[in-house]
């Protein structure tokens, strides 16, 4: 909404103006239109005797300049533009807009209504479902879990066997609609300035590194009262907590002392955004179907 000063404003200035092109018309064509009458001259000479006539408008031309008049009249009277008026015809940009959204949406339904009743399994076998997660995937999660889905260093690769917060449909819908956020506390003073070197190598003994098998065994003990809570008592993880499985060769944030050592210093705390706002739940089932298709 323009203030009263710059409604009015805008309203003057386009009644001037269009009155204004009326008045110059009818004025120019009153020069020298008149039947019969000799064409005048402007009075302009050029080189002694070349003179500037004073011919009328073509009167199709002339037409054309008053259509153009009326048209903006006609115009302003039907769609906003003189000042707040909003004009009969009651359109808006929003109302356009949401005129389209609803088109889209409908079109949307049509194409998601096919895949309604299919379940997990059938998607995953589906071409066209799974050509529509890929392309949902490509724009929502490759810039985080890597185009091929394989992650980086704290982006779990999706391809895997390994799932941190569970593995099947199921999670990966709740990883979608809830987000997932990780919470490792910073443990090092827990452990001691001793203790920390001693758990570092249980953990790497865990996932199959040969490592100093002393100072590996004197480790496990701190594990089993600091770490255990989440980790398990084996180390094989809690997918409630998404504590990772510390027994295998995946990696997060990566397996080599420095890392652990970093990794129980600092905390991590891994989070994964919530796609409710940016997905529909028809969206999501395509992606779900997708990301479970690539560990299958
Ligand atoms: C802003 C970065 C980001 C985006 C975007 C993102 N993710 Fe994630 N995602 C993460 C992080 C980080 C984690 C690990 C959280 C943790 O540490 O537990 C994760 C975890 C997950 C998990 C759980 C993995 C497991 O091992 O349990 C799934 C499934 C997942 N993401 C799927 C997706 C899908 C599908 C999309 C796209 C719709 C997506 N993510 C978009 C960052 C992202
Ligand atoms: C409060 C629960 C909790 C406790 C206690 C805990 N962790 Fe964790 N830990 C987690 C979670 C959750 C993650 C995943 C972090 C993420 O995804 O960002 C994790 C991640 C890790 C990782 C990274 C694994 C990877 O794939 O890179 C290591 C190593 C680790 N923990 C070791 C330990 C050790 C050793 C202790 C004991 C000193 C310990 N944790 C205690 C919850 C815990």
């Amino acid at each position: 909404m323009l203030s009263a000063f710059w409604n009015w404003f805008v309203i003057i200035l386009t009644v001037l103006s269009i009155l204004g092109c009326w008045w110059l018309l009818n004025w120019t064509k009153g020069i020298s239109n008149r039947e019969g009458d000799d064409v005048g001259t402007t009075g302009h000479v050029w080189d002694e005797d070349l003179e500037e006539l004073n011919n009328p408008l073509p009167r199709w031309w002339l037409y054309l300049f008053y259509l153009t008049i009326a048209f903006s009249i006609l115009y302003l009277a039907m769609f906003p533009g003189l000042g707040n008026v909003k004009g009969f015809l009651g359109w808006t940009q929003l109302s356009q807009y949401e005129a389209e959204v609803a088109v889209s949406q409908v079109a949307k339904q049509n194409v998601y209504a096919v895949f309604q009743d299919m379940t997990p399994e059938q998607l995953m076998q589906n071409e066209e479902a799974l050509g529509i997660g890929r392309r949902l995937f490509a724009n929502n999660c490759a810039m985080c879990h890597g185009s091929d889905a394989r992650g980086a260093v704290g982006f779990p690769n999706l391809t895997d066997s390994e799932w941190q917060w569970g593995p099947g449909y199921d999670a990966i819908m709740t990883a979608l609609k809830q987000g997932r956020q990780a919470n490792m506390p910073p443990l090092a003073a827990a452990l001691g300035d001793e203790g920390l070197p001693q758990v570092v190598a249980y953990v790497q003994q865990l996932s199959g590194q040969s490592v100093d098998a002393e100072l590996a065994a004197a480790g496990q003990s701190r594990f089993q009262t600091v770490c255990m809570a989440c980790h398990g008592m084996d180390g094989t993880g809690n997918p409630m907590l998404g504590a990772p499985n510390l027994t295998n060769d995946i990696w997060l944030y990566g397996g080599d002392a420095e890392t652990i050592t970093q990794t129980i210093m600092t905390g991590r705390n891994g989070n994964m955004p919530s796609h409710a706002d940016i997905l529909d739940p028809e969206q999501r089932r395509m992606v779900a179907a997708y990301v479970l298709s690539l560990s299958n």
